[in-house]
């Protein structure tokens, strides 16, 4: 397979390192960017500390086919997240299939197949989905049974309890000193190397044509952009229409249309849409003050890797201004590793102790930073008393802040009713922090705000009072744009549309429950059988946030006794009561619709509501047909393997 090759690339891994003069190689499985800064930061610690010659590669630009010839005096990082239902991330599917194929074999005879092999291990994973890390495990497993030699522990890191950065943290230490004792590496003092070298082209102004402003890639610069549209290259798609979905004025819900009829995407009811996000004007114009770069923000930049195996992770000749709004995740939580370092560049020596107090104290940098969720242009200003940290070579903050990353939504359309256009239902992300004069702000959710009020010219004004760069780069495209791509997920009607479903979708998991039954209606429009049709729904009030109400009144006319609405708000009475207090009540149908092979749905919050809809249908089924507990929940499983179960979670 020659997915990730490009034309004269070596798809050979122990050629690379040869050729390179590498010693460590850092693969990294990443569907969100955050395995992909794990490995570039361990690369750079390795490097900078133990003078190991590292490298960070992309699983899916490589074959693993001779991984058994991998010299025993090198070593091969494995930092692997692990996607949604205990899945590989896209870019490790094929590495994945073949690591653990029971078939794989490199060598002839008995020797262990991989045992020159040395290899580390951390992972990525979510405690509140059922197959926690299984992703780093089960290659572990794979890895360990071919003979290879971990060295250290396998690490796992927890986004569901919030531990990530310290778990990755607390792993490291120990195991850079097995490594270093493996190896016989002789610790150092750290020395700052830049990784990239920022060139300003004097020669060129940001109207120049080759200079990127936000576009993604060269076709999109030359105006020839054309599918396929995928993660590394969307479509910037117009915007059909958009509306607020709540009744009230302090929160707001989008739904919003977006139109592919131009392009050649398509999608499939249940699939996930990925917005690609622009910062907000005010952040990006905190981040240059505080650097001091406000004055050179359009300057043209040429960024081009020092180190020959790093790759930048954008398109250049661009401007600081390009880099920061359209391409670095800024407004995210910044790690404690990070302030430490940046303590070597502070304005002064005030500034240089707190930084470091913040990257060595984790109980202070929590106090101080996190619950207060400062992105790092506050801490600076926060921390330098308004100073400019001039000193920070820019190169830090391409290696240090994630690469800013499209977010996933699940589609609420069908494809059957409108083949061309997607429907997106998403809450804004805007919370009142103890400590902060502004609300917290999620990236995506308020650029898509923005849009929808620009096109709707409504008469509040944009949340941040600021710039968002509404029509995309160098206003190549009228009117009001947002670059999309679509993952196709597993979360699916069944194909006979005469079985009964029952979904569970409270909030915004209602979302693709609107695909669904939207199609349902379609069917029967189209004078198909459509079985009976269940949505539990939740919300706070029925008169705030109850989402699509007319909508589920008009698929009550097509669909008649078939679709029942089941609604659960939570604040009106005395007691909350939630969707599963709901499908508890209702125990007897549920449990007769099961046996009748009912499909069931649930989606939205994974850390509380996903869990207790599958404890509260363990106990539904031991109850309605007499079995223990245990005998239940296995049944839940064995719903859930063979797909009569089936989660669209997040958290
Ligand atoms: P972000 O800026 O990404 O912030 C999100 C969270 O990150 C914050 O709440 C906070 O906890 C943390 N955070 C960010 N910055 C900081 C900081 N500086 N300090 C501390 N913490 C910080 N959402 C929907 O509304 N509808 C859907 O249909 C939907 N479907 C989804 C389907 C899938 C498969 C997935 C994975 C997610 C889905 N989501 C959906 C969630 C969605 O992808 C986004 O996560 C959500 O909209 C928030 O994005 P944002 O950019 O506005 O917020
Ligand atoms: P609450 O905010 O009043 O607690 C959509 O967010 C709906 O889901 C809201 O009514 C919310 O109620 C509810 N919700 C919160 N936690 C839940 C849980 N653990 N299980 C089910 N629903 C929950």
């Amino acid at each position: 397979n020659a997915s990730g090759a490009k034309a004269g690339k070596t798809r050979n891994i122990v050629e690379k390192m040869e050729e390179q003069g590498k010693n460590c190689i850092i693969f990294y499985g990443s569907q969100t960017g955050t395995a992909e800064d794990y490995a570039s930061r361990l690369a750079k610690e390795g490097k900078s500390r133990f003078g190991l010659e590292t490298m960070v590669a992309d699983l899916e630009e490589y074959d693993f086919d001779n991984l058994d010839t991998i010299p025993d005096d090198k070593v091969v990082f494995f930092v692997l997240a692990t996607y949604g239902e205990g899945e590989p991330t896209d870019n490790a599917v094929d590495f994945y299939e073949f690591i653990t194929n029971e078939d794989v074999n490199f060598t002839e005879g008995n020797e262990p197949a991989l045992g020159n092999l040395s290899y580390v291990t951390f992972g990525l994973g979510n405690n509140t989905y059922e197959h926690y890390n299984s992703m780093v495990r089960n290659v572990d497993k794979a890895l360990q049974k071919l003979g290879a030699h971990r060295i250290g522990d396998a690490g796992e890191g927890d986004d569901g309890a919030g531990t990530m950065e310290e778990d990755f943290l607390a792993w490291k230490e120990p195991m850079w000193k097995a490594l270093a004792e493996k190896m016989g590496l002789e610790e150092r003092e750290a020395v700052y190397e830049p990784v990239f070298s920022i060139v300003e082209r004097e020669s060129l102004t940001k109207e120049s044509p080759e200079v990127y402003l936000g576009e993604p890639n060269k076709m999109h610069l030359d105006g020839t952009a054309k599918g396929p549209f995928n993660a590394h290259n969307p479509y910037i798609a117009p915007i059909a229409q958009s509306y607020e979905l709540f009744s009230v004025k302090d929160r707001n819900c989008l739904h919003m249309d977006i139109d592919i009829s131009a392009s050649n995407l398509n999608y499939q009811t249940g699939d996930h849409i990925a917005v690609w996000p622009t910062n907000p004007g005010e952040e990006v114009d905190r981040f240059m003050n505080v650097l001091g770069l406000s004055e050179k923000r359009h300057t043209v930049v040429s960024v081009k890797a020092v180190e020959p195996t790093a790759k930048v992770p954008f398109p250049t000749p661009t401007t600081y201004d390009t880099i920061v709004r359209y391409h670095m995740e800024i407004c995210a939580p910044v790690s404690r590793q990070f302030l430490a370092q940046l303590a070597a560049f502070a304005p002064d020596a005030e500034a240089k102790a707190e930084m470091t107090k913040l990257g060595a104290e984790k109980d202070y940098f929590q106090e101080k930073i996190s619950v207060h969720h400062l992105n790092i242009a506050r801490v600076l200003d926060i921390v330098g008393k308004g100073q400019k940290w001039t000193n920070i070579p820019f190169s830090a903050f391409i290696e240090g802040v994630t690469k800013l990353q499209p977010r996933y939504y699940s589609i609420s359309s069908s494809s059957l009713e409108q083949p061309k256009k997607i429907s997106i239902t998403a809450v804004v992300e805007s919370t009142q922090l103890p400590g902060r004069d502004d609300p917290f702000r999620g990236v995506a959710t308020n650029y898509l705000l923005a849009l929808k009020q620009k096109q709707n010219g409504d008469p509040e004004p944009c949340p941040f009072g600021l710039s968002y760069e509404i029509t995309g780069p160098r206003n190549k495209y009228d009117g009001i744009h947002v670059p999309v791509h679509v993952r196709h997920s597993n979360f699916k009607l069944p194909s006979d549309p005469s079985k009964p479903i029952i979904c569970i979708g409270p909030g915004t998991g209602v979302a693709p429950m609107r695909g669904f039954i939207r199609e349902r209606v379609q069917q029967a429009k189209n004078g198909e059988k459509v079985g009976k049709t269940l949505l539990f729904f939740g919300c706070r009030k029925s008169t705030e946030d109850f989402m699509y109400k007319n909508e589920w009144e008009e698929a009550k006319e097509i669909l008649g006794d078939n679709f029942e609405l089941i609604t659960a708000f939570s604040r009106e009475g005395p007691k909350k009561v939630y969707v599963q207090h709901r499908l508890k009540e209702r125990a007897e149908e549920i449990n007769q619709l099961l046996e009748q092979k009912a499909y069931f749905y649930v989606c939205g919050d994974a850390a509380n509501m996903a869990r207790e809809v599958n404890t509260v249908l363990g106990q539904i089924i031991s109850e309605q047909r007499g079995v223990p507990e245990a005998k239940a929940e296995e049944i839940v499983k064995n719903m859930r393997s063979s797909n009569q179960y089936q989660e669209d979670v997040w958290s």
